[in-house]
């Protein structure tokens, strides 16, 4: 067997103390899978002394994550302190610098400086491997990089934040408003102290940034990511989407069309029928329609020390092997930067919800903005009458520009009878 493979480790919290655990757990299986052995030589963190449920015991300890990556007499870093600027962004430098491997979950660095840091890699020769960035456990960077290397890809899209599909769920299910659903999500210990990244539509991003760069061969645009979250959806919006056969979910969805780049996360309505409808829970899933192999979608945890820790691992695997792929797919010097598509040309069905005050002639006022503008209804719904009360109406038109959507809401809302926002969501027609 060849000479062990030497791994530093900064940030030993969920996912860190999940390698860990992995790593002693598997060590006989991945020493046979990979050809050498792994050991653990060298560990930083905040706190020393904090107990991880994993022994450190003679793990040369490090209070600075970057003087380790810098000095650790190690081939590879894993970098589990996440955050885009910083620690994390600094250590990962130098370990590059230092002609180190990294391994790393952090999203956040990889969606702002994921092409600059492919870059450095390749030009010191070594790897910048990142599995565990997207959708946690679920294999997609390789999937969408070696699996289906042959395949030119149009369209990938897919759930990829727990959080958000979990309360979405537990809206649906148990009939509960966000705010209850979110108060769920973090008793059970799936949203943070802080859940904005996640609710707020910022995670997925992150991710959706880092998946359009591989699926489409570009630079890493993060900036560029149309961002909507869940907060404004309602348990209402949950229940007309029901009847009207589809459910809502947060999805990341990157397009080429026309020689631009379409990169949107928003709340979604997507047929009953469509698999991804189906993607409950705090589970993840990403869908790639590749020109050769057709549609593909894998489904699994997006996130936990273990299915993440898996991720991290089997990057460390290909490592120890000798396996060696450019970060992105292609060569960092040859990523394109393909323009961006503004959402306001973004073309799309839409339901729209809006609360009237129930008296006669709203419908006419309403039909007449849609007319004027050109947008084509499909179907429209009122529940319940309430003679002078605000009631819900809800509306579904054909596809149309974005930027003549946002007129149309924007005339309805100065309606007098109108009396809320009206809440707008794309249909997804999967
Ligand atoms: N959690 C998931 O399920 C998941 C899934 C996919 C990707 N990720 C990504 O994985 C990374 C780690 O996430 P996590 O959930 O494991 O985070 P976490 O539980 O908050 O752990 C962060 C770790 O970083 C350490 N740390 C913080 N600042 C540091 C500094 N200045 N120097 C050295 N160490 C420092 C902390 O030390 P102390 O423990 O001493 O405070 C802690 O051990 C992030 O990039 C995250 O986005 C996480």
């Amino acid at each position: 067997m060849k000479k062990p493979i030497k791994i530093a480790i900064a940030g030993l919290g969920t996912v860190g103390a999940g390698v860990l655990r992995l790593l002693n757990e598997h060590a006989a299986l991945l020493a046979r899978r990979s050809g050498r052995p792994m050991v653990v030589a060298a560990v930083s963190a905040r706190k020393r002394r904090k107990d991880r449920g994993v022994s450190l015991d003679d793990i040369p300890w490090y209070d600075d994550a970057v003087t380790m990556a810098a000095e650790a007499p190690v081939d590879v870093l894993v970098e589990l302190i996440g955050g885009s600027e910083g620690v994390a962004k600094r250590a990962c430098e130098a370990a590059i610098a230092g002609g180190k491997h990294v391994v790393t979950a952090n999203k956040a660095l990889l969606a702002l400086h994921g092409t600059a840091l492919a870059q450095a890699a390749e030009a010191a020769g070594v790897t910048l491997a990142y599995e565990a960035a997207v959708a946690g456990g679920i294999p997609i960077v390789k999937m969408l990089r070696e699996g289906l290397a042959a395949n030119g890809f149009n369209r990938v899209y897919g759930i990829l934040n727990g959080t958000c599909n979990y309360i979405l769920t537990a809206m649906r299910e148990h009939g509960c408003e966000f705010s209850e659903a979110l108060a769920e999500a973090a008793r059970l210990g799936y949203a943070e102290a802080d859940p904005s990244l996640d609710i707020d539509g910022i995670d997925s991003a992150h991710k959706l940034a880092i998946l359009a760069s591989l699926a489409f061969g570009c630079e890493v645009n993060f900036p560029a990511v149309h961002i909507e979250g869940i907060r404004h959806v309602s348990l209402t919006d949950i229940r007309f989407a029901e009847e009207l056969g589809y459910r809502i979910k947060l999805l990341g969805i990157a397009a080429l069309t026309n020689g631009t780049l379409e990169q949107r996360v928003h709340p979604c309505m997507v047929p009953v029928t469509a698999p991804v409808a189906h993607v409950e829970g705090v589970f993840n899933a990403v869908v790639a329609h590749g020109d050769f192999v057709d549609t593909i979608m894998q489904e699994g945890r997006g996130s936990g020390g273990g299915p993440t820790a898996s991720a991290v691992v089997a990057d460390l695997v290909d490592i120890a092997r000798g396996q060696r792929v450019c970060p992105f797919s292609v060569p960092a010097k040859d990523l394109q930067r393909i323009p961006p598509s503004p959402m306001a040309d973004h073309k799309g069905a839409y339901y729209i919800r809006l609360m009237v005050l129930d008296r006669p002639g709203v419908f006419a006022d309403v039909a007449t903005i849609l007319r004027d503008h050109q947008v084509s209804m499909e179907a429209i719904l009122q529940r319940g009458r309430a003679p002078g009360e605000p009631v819900p109406v809800v509306m579904t038109v054909h596809e149309t520009r974005e930027a003549g959507m946002t007129r149309v809401l924007e005339a309805i809302a100065a309606l007098e009878a109108v009396v809320e926002v009206p809440r707008m969501i794309r249909i997804e027609p999967f």
